[in-house]
């Protein structure tokens, strides 16, 4: 029997699985889930604690595995859902997380970018009109500290700080989101964790960490379908408005603006997903110990959305 490879992130939602689901322990195939059943509550919990990233699916359910995959994102995304708000944005977060995951492994593959890209657009454009979506997304806790869970969170905190400010351009805020979603794709092949507070870093590591912009923009550049702009982005997102970022010390006037939406919003997502400050707390915290790295407006807009959350 022949097995491929699908993301656990992408069977959430609870909407029963049409196929056989299986984990791979020891070289083994373990049937994991029955076709018929879902992977709502406790499963996917328990799957999220395992760190689990890719299940297996016999090769002739694979048809059944895209159909699944279409009627779950669909039906997240109708505006005459009757499921919850929490169930279609548990859908729809792991359908980006899963993008960002595929993106990371195989930036080479065009056809990946532009899925990624394409649904980044439709994210931005329900998240912009459903803002309880927006915050239920927000409010799916990070319990494994997955980069590319971060990514998601940056995308949606630097889409509800893009409206504040009124930048609704739709080609514009695709490229926030896809920026967003990416910034971290240097981190993708680190070997130090990047998961926790910076200050528990050696110096060594620091300085690799330091590097991690301008790696993942050196990893897509040569990739003639990235956007340049999601390039800029990659490069940038760690820069600060002073000049006290890095890796290029760059100031205010020398950075896309685009840049230090997503540097105000991972500033913020680290100190919650990384450094475990309370999300009420990591507004206060950036507007105490971060005075003059971002913009003031962007702090106290972060704050509103932060407190809307619940
Ligand atoms: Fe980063
Ligand atoms: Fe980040």
């Amino acid at each position: 029997m022949n097995h491929v490879s699908i993301r656990v992130g992408t069977l959430r939602g609870d909407q029963k699985i049409s196929f056989d689901a299986y984990v791979k322990i020891n070289d083994k195939f373990v049937l994991y889930l029955r076709r018929g059943d879902s992977f709502e509550g406790q499963r996917l919990k328990r799957l999220k604690e395992k760190k689990l990233k890719k299940m297996f699916i016999l090769s002739e359910d694979e048809t059944n595995y895209r159909q699944y995959l279409k009627t779950n994102i669909e039906s997240a995304y109708d505006s005459n859902s009757k499921k919850d708000i929490n169930t279609r944005a548990e859908i729809i977060q792991g359908q980006q997380q899963s993008n960002v995951e595929e993106v990371f492994e195989r930036p080479e593959d065009k056809e990946a970018y532009f899925e990624t890209k394409d649904a980044a657009g439709k994210y931005v454009e329900f998240m912009m009109k459903n803002s309880a979506a927006a915050n239920a997304v927000l409010n799916i806790e990070n319990t494994d500290k997955n980069l590319a869970h971060h990514g998601v969170a940056v995308a949606t905190y630097a889409i509800s700080l893009a409206q504040k400010l009124k930048i609704t351009d739709p080609q514009k805020t695709q490229l926030l989101t896809l920026g967003g979603l990416l910034h971290d794709i240097g981190h993708h092949e680190s070997n130090i964790n990047v998961a926790q507070q910076l200050d528990l870093l050696t110096p060594e590591e620091l300085a690799i960490y330091k590097q991690h912009p301008k790696k993942g923009a050196e990893r897509v550049k040569d990739k003639n379908h990235f956007d340049q702009l999601v390039t800029t982005i990659i490069n940038e997102h760690e820069e600060h408005i002073d000049g006290s970022g890095f890796p290029n010390k760059l100031k205010e006037k020398q950075l896309d603006p685009l840049s230090i939406i997503v540097s105000s919003a991972n500033t913020l997502d680290r100190l919650i997903t990384f450094e475990s400050v309370p999300k009420l707390e990591a507004p206060k915290k950036l507007m105490i110990d971060r005075v003059g790295t971002h913009p003031l407006n962007h702090i106290q807009l972060l704050a509103e959305i932060i407190k809307n959350i619940k």
